[in-house]
C-alpha cells in the first residue's frame, strides 16, 4: 500500500464517520450496505485535479458552470448518502435491483452498482455528453464499467422497452414527467429533489398504478434540470442582499416592495417554548399551502448575510424563508427567539397591514405544532385527474402532474 492509498482510505473514512454521525443527529440512521458503499469507492477518482483532501470534503465539486449558475457538480456526499438511504429504506434494500440514475457524473452510478450488486444494474444518464464522457473516463478508472451511460435528455424515455425499480434523480426538478413514472416497474421508486412553493426537498416516491405517493422526504439543494423540463426561477431584488424568489409565471407588483423593508417592522410571536431538537424541517410547507390558500402570494425570501448582519432582515433561514404578499405588506418568518435554552417561533412583517399580518402567519406556525408537528405526504396524479380523483390536499398544478399535499403525521406508501 503506497501512501496515497493510504491518506485516500484514512480520508475516506473520516468522511463516512462523519456523515454516520450527521445522520444521527438528524434522527437518521446510515444504514450499512450504503455506508460499506461510501466506504469502498474512492471519490478522489470522480474528481480529477481536485487535492485528495479535497475530494472528501462533505461538499459538492462544482464541474460546469453557465455565468453565475452552476449546471454540474459532483454531488455532496451527505445528500447522495441520505438519497441512496431512502432508495434503499423504500426498496427494503438495493440488492438485485435495475437502477437508472438522472445526472451522471460517475461516483453516485459506482455507489449505486456496488448497492444493487451483481444482480442488478445501473443505467446513468446525463443531456451533457461532456459529463457522459467524463463519467464513461471516471468509471472505467475506477473498475466500474459494466455501468451503462447514455447521453440524452431524461424527460423522455431513456432506453425504450427498459424498466427500473428505482429511478434516482440527481437534479433539481420542478415537475415528473410521466417517461419517469412509466419507466418505474409497479411498486418502484422513484428518488427525486422537487421544487414545490419554491421550497426543494428530496422525495422518494413510490408508483402506485398511475400515481406516486411519497414515502420519505429530506432537506436538499441541487443544480437544476436543462432541457425540455428545464423550468425558470427568477430573483427580485426588494432591498441591497435581500431577495424574493419566484416560480416561473409567478407575478408580483415590484413598486409595492421599494423601500418596504425600510418601514417599521411588526413582529409577533406563537407564545411556545420548544426544546432545541425539535424538528422544523416540515413547518415551511405547512406555511406555503396555509398561505397560499389565504393569501393567494407565497414566495420565499433569501437574504445575503451582510444584510442579516446589518438588521434589514432576520429570516428564519438565509438561503429559503416562507413570506407573503397581500397588497403592500410583506411578511415572513424570523429567526427563532431563544430564552432559556428552549426557543419560540415568530413572523415579521412590514407595510399596510403588518401587525395583522404577523399575526396570522404565527397563527399557521402554532396551529403545525398543535397538529403534531406533521410532515407534507405528496401525491403526484397524471395532469389530466379530474378534482374529483384527488386526494384531500393543497393541490399544485405542473406541467405534467397535480400534486396534492396532504398533511399527517404518518407518512404512508399507500394511497
Ligand atoms: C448534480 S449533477 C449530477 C451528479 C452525479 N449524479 C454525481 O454522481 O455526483 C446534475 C447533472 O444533471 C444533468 N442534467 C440536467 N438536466 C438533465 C436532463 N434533462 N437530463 C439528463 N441530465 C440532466 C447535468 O448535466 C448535470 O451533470
Amino acid at each position: 500500500m503506497n501512501v496515497d492509498t493510504v491518506s485516500s482510505e484514512s480520508l475516506r473514512s473520516a468522511m463516512v464517520d462523519q456523515l454516520a454521525a450527521d445522520h444521527a443527529a438528524k434522527g437518521l440512521t446510515l444504514r450499512p450496505e450504503v455506508e460499506a458503499a461510501l466506504r469502498t469507492v474512492p471519490r478522489e477518482l470522480f474528481t480529477p485535479g481536485l487535492p485528495l483532501e479535497k475530494a472528501y470534503e462533505n461538499e459538492a465539486v462544482l464541474k460546469k458552470m453557465r455565468g453565475d449558475e452552476a449546471i454540474s457538480s459532483v454531488s455532496a456526499p451527505f445528500l447522495i448518502a441520505e438519497m441512496l438511504g431512502q432508495a434503499a429504506d423504500a426498496l427494503d434494500g438495493l440488492a438485485g435491483r435495475n437502477a437508472l440514475e438522472i445526472g451522471s457524473g460517475g461516483y453516485n452510478a459506482s455507489l449505486l452498482r456496488e448497492l444493487v450488486g451483481s444482480a442488478g444494474s445501473v443505467t446513468t444518464v446525463d443531456i451533457d455528453p461532456e459529463v457522459t464522457e467524463r463519467a464513461v473516463a471516471c468509471l472505467a478508472a475506477a473498475g466500474y464499467d459494466d455501468v451503462t451511460v447514455v447521453c440524452a435528455d431524461a424527460e423522455h424515455p431513456v432506453l425504450s422497452g427498459r424498466s427500473y425499480d428505482l429511478i434516482i434523480v440527481t437534479v433539481g426538478s420542478w415537475d415528473i414527467p410521466p417517461a419517469w413514472r412509466d419507466q418505474l416497474t409497479d411498486g418502484g421508486v422513484l428518488v427525486v429533489p422537487l421544487r414545490m412553493f419554491g421550497i426543494t426537498k428530496s422525495y422518494a416516491l413510490r408508483r402506485h398504478g398511475d400515481r406516486l405517493v411519497s414515502v420519505s422526504h429530506r432537506q436538499c439543494g441541487f443544480v437544476s434540470v436543462q432541457g425540455d423540463g428545464a423550468h425558470e426561477v427568477r430573483y427580485v431584488d426588494i432591498a441591497e442582499g435581500v431577495h424574493l424568489r419566484l416560480d416561473e409565471g409567478q407575478q408580483i407588483d415590484p413598486a409595492v416592495l421599494d423601500g418596504l423593508l425600510t418601514t417599521p417592522r411588526e413582529e409577533a410571536w406563537a407564545g411556545l417554548s420548544l426544546p432545541p431538537r425539535t424538528a422544523l424541517i416540515d413547518l415551511n410547507l405547512w406555511l406555503a399551502t396555509h398561505l397560499t390558500r389565504e393569501t393567494g402570494t407565497f414566495v420565499v425570501l433569501t437574504a445575503q448575510k451582510t444584510a442579516i448582519d446589518a438588521g434589514v432582515v432576520a429570516p428564519s433561514w438565509q438561503f429559503g424563508t416562507p413570506a407573503t404578499l397581500r397588497d403592500s405588506t410583506l411578511a415572513y418568518r424570523s429567526a427563532l427567539r431563544w430564552t432559556d435554552r428552549r426557543f419560540d417561533l415568530g413572523a415579521y412583517a412590514h407595510g399596510a397591514d403588518a401587525a395583522a399580518a404577523a399575526g396570522r402567519m404565527v397563527e399557521h406556525m402554532r396551529a403545525w405544532v398543535d397538529a403534531g408537528s406533521p410532515p407534507p405526504v405528496l401525491h403526484v396524479l397524471p395532469a389530466h385527474t379530474p378534482d374529483g380523483d384527488l386526494p384531500d390536499g393543497a393541490v399544485l398544478d405542473k406541467r405534467h402532474s397535480r400534486v396534492v399535499l396532504t398533511f399527517t403525521t404518518e407518512e404512508k406508501g399507500t394511497p
